[in-house]
C-alpha cells in the first residue's frame, strides 16, 4: 500500500472547481484504458492488480470503476458501506457527520487508486444524491448504471430497465449534475436502432453527464445471447455527437491488440473492458519487449505469449494480503526451465475437506473461516477471490481438474487454502513448461487445435477468434464464448415459442404481401421501434451547445 495522507491535509487545500465534460476528462489525465464496473469483481484488489502490469506512462492513462453499488442501501446502511467501499480507516459517514476527519485507506486512496469512478444503480434521485455525496471526497466522478440487464435489475427497476423512462434518467443524472461537487457520468447499452440510441445518448448528455460510456450490445444480449458488440453503431454515435463529447466504448475487447483497434475503429476517447480484463488483468499493458528479462511473461516458439497464471495468481494474492494488512509472503523466484526442480516433488497440503471432496463443502460462514480476523470478515476484497481465480485459471483447470475441484471447494476467506492452490498451480505450470521444452513445443500442439462447430461456417463462428487468441493453458487468455448461432447449433439455446411464432407470422405476412404484389408491411416490432424513436425524439430535442456543456 502506498503512503497515507490525511483528509485534514486535503481539507486545507482550496476547494476544487467542478469541471465538466472534456475539461474534466483532461483534468484526470485523458485516460484511454478503462477497467469496467463489475459487481463483486472490480474491487480495490483487482484494480491494483490491473495497474500492476502497467508502466508509469500507461498507468497514467488508466481509469477504473468500482463495482455497481445500490444507491439506497449505500446511503442508508453502514454495514453495506463497510463491506463494499473502504475509503477511510474510520467508518465512512454521510457529509456533516462527526468526526469529520478521515484517514484514506484503500478505495480511492489518492496514492494508489485514482482516477476512480464510483458506480451506483438507482431509480430515486434523492437516494442517488445521498449515496454520491458520501463517496464524492474519495473518487473523481460518480457513474450511473443504465446497462445492467439482469433479472434483479428488472425487479428493482434500475440499470437497463430504466431505458423506457428517459425522463427519470434525465432527473437522476441532472440531480447529480446540479447538486454534487464532482462530475456525473453514465454507462448505457445501445437500443434497437441508431436513431433511438442517439436520442438516448443526447438525453443523457443534456442531463449533465460528463462522459458517456456506450456498451455496444442491447439489453437482450446477455448469457448465450451475448454475441458481438456493435462498434459500427458506436462509431456512428461518435460521428453524430458534438466533437467535444467524451465517449468510452465497451464490448469485444478480448486482448491487448483490441484496445487500439477499438479506439481506431470507433473514434472514442477510451476503451472499457470487463471480461477481457477479468481473464487477463494485464490486458491494457503492452507485452514486454522480446528479449526483455521478465520471468512472469512466457513466449512460445511461435512468438505468441502471455502472462503466466502462476505469476498473476502470486501478484493477486499478495495484493489481497496487503489490503488485509497481512505480511506479503516471501516467495521463491518464479521458476523457469533450467532452474532448481527439487520443490516440484514437495507435497502440497490441502485441508482434508478440500482434498477428499467426498461430500459437498459445509456452507461455513465467513466469520468461522476467518477465525475472528476482523479485516478478513469485513473486506470487500475477499468475496470475489474464487470467481477471480476461476477466470484466471479457466484454461488451466480444464486440463488439471484437481485444481478445479480444490478451487470449487475453497471457502470464502480461507486464505491458507488459496495459498495451497497457488502451490499446486506453480507445480503444474513448471511441469508444463518443462514438458514444452523437452518436446520442442509438441506437448501443447493438440491442445492448441481449434475444431470448427458443425453446421456453422467459420466466418460466422468464434473459431477465427479462438485461433487468434488461444494460448497454452499456463498463460492468462480470454474466455471466448460461442456466438448465439453456435449456441443454437450446439443446442445450448433454443428460440423461445414466442420467437418461433413471431417468425412464422412474419413469414406468412411476407408471403401474402408478395403474392398480392404489395409492399411488405412493417412488422409489429419495426412499428414499436419506430414509435419509440419518435417518442425519444419528442422528449429530446437539444441544441449542439447544450450537448457540449451538458
Ligand atoms: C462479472 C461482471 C460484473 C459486471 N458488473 C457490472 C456492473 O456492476 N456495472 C455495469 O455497468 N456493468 C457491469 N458489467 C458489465 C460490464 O461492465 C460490461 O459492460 C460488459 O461485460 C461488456 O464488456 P466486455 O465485453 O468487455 O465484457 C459486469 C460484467 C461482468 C462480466
Amino acid at each position: 500500500m502506498g503512503p497515507e495522507t490525511t483528509a485534514q491535509a486535503q481539507q486545507c487545500e482550496a476547494p476544487k472547481q467542478k469541471l465538466h465534460g472534456r475539461a474534466f476528462y483532461e483534468s484526470i489525465g485523458s485516460p484511454k484504458y478503462i477497467v469496467a464496473p463489475m459487481v463483486d469483481q472490480s474491487e480495490y484488489a483487482w484494480r491494483i492488480l490491473t495497474r500492476s502490469f502497467l508502466s508509469p506512462s500507461e498507468n497514467a492513462k488508466l481509469l477504473a470503476y468500482t463495482p455497481m453499488f445500490h444507491a439506497r442501501l449505500f446511503a442508508d446502511t453502514q454495514k453495506y458501506r463497510d463491506s463494499h467501499f473502504q475509503a477511510t480507516r474510520e467508518p465512512l459517514l454521510p457529509p456533516g457527520s462527526v468526526p469529520p476527519v478521515t484517514t484514506p485507506f484503500l478505495d480511492g486512496n489518492p496514492s494508489t487508486d485514482r482516477p476512480l469512478f464510483v458506480q451506483f444503480c438507482a431509480n430515486d434521485p434523492d437516494a442517488l444524491l445521498a449515496a454520491a455525496r458520501i463517496v464524492a471526497p474519495h473518487c473523481d466522478a460518480v457513474d450511473l448504471n443504465l446497462g445492467c440487464p439482469q433479472g434483479i435489475a428488472r425487479k428493482g427497476h434500475y440499470g437497463a430497465f430504466l431505458q423506457e423512462d428517459q425522463q427519470l434518467i434525465y432527473k437522476l443524472i441532472n440531480t447529480l449534475h446540479v447538486n454534487l461537487e464532482i462530475p456525473v457520468t453514465a454507462k448505457i447499452r445501445i437500443l434497437e436502432t441508431r436513431e433511438a440510441t442517439l436520442a438516448y445518448a443526447k438525453n443523457v448528455l443534456a442531463a449533465g453527464a460528463s462522459i458517456l460510456t456506450v456498451h455496444g450490445r442491447r439489453r437482450e444480449q446477455k448469457g448465450h445471447l451475448t454475441g458481438v458488440a456493435d462498434w459500427e453503431m458506436i462509431r456512428w454515435l461518435r460521428e453524430q455527437l458534438p466533437k467535444e463529447t467524451v465517449m468510452f466504448a465497451n464490448g469485444n475487447v478480448l486482448e491487448h491488440g483490441d484496445v487500439e483497434e477499438c479506439l481506431e475503429r470507433t473514434g472514442v476517447d477510451g476503451v472499457m473492458s470487463a471480461e477481457g480484463n477479468l481473464s487477463n488483468p494485464g490486458i491494457f499493458a503492452a507485452p514486454p519487449e522480446v528479449g526483455q528479462k521478465e520471468r512472469g511473461y512466457w513466449r512460445g516458439r511461435d512468438g505468441k505469449g502471455g502472462w503466466r497464471v502462476d505469476e498473476v495468481m502470486r501478484r493477486y494474492l499478495d495484493i489481497v494480503y496487503g489490503a488485509l494488512g497481512r505480511e506479503v509472503k516471501k516467495r521463491r523466484e518464479l521458476f523457469v526451465p533450467g532452474g532448481e526442480e527439487g520443490w516440484l516433488e514437495e507435497a502440497v497440503e490441502l485441508p482434508e475437506a478440500v482434498r477428499k471432496g467426498e461430500q459437498p463443502p459445509k456452507k461455513k460462514k465467513r466469520e468461522e473461516v476467518a477465525k475472528g480476523d476482523e479485516a478478513v470478515m469485513r473486506s470487500p476484497n475477499v468475496g470475489g477471490m474464487q470467481a477471480h481465480l476461476f477466470n484466471l485459471l479457466r484454461h488451466l483447470v480444464s486440463v488439471h481438474t484437481d485444481v478445479r475441484d480444490a478451487l470449487a471447494r475453497v471457502r470464502m476467506g480461507d486464505l491458507e487454502t488459496f495459498e495451497a492452490i497457488l502451490a499446486l498451480v506453480e507445480q503444474k505450470v513448471a511441469r508444463g513448461l518443462l514438458e514444452y521444452e523437452h518436446t520442442n513445443g509438441e506437448s501443447i500442439a493438440e491442445y492448441l487445435k481449434v475444431a470448427p462447430v458443425e453446421g456453422v461456417p467459420d466466418q460466422e463462428s468464434s473459431v477465427g477468434t479462438l485461433r487468434r487468441c488461444k494460448r497454452p493453458w499456463w498463460v492468462v487468455q480470454p474466455i471466448i464464448r460461442p456466438l448465439p448461432v453456435e449456441a443454437l447449433a450446439k443446442g445450448a439455446i433454443r428460440p423461445t415459442k414466442k420467437e418461433e411464432k413471431r417468425k412464422e407470422a412474419e413469414a406468412k405476412r411476407k408471403a401474402r404481401a408478395e403474392q398480392n404484389g404489395n409492399i411488405v408491411p412493417k412488422s409489429d416490432e419495426a412499428k414499436i421501434t419506430e414509435e419509440r424513436v419518435n417518442a425519444l425524439k419528442r422528449k429530446t430535442s437539444f441544441t449542439e451547445s447544450e450537448l457540449v456543456s451538458g
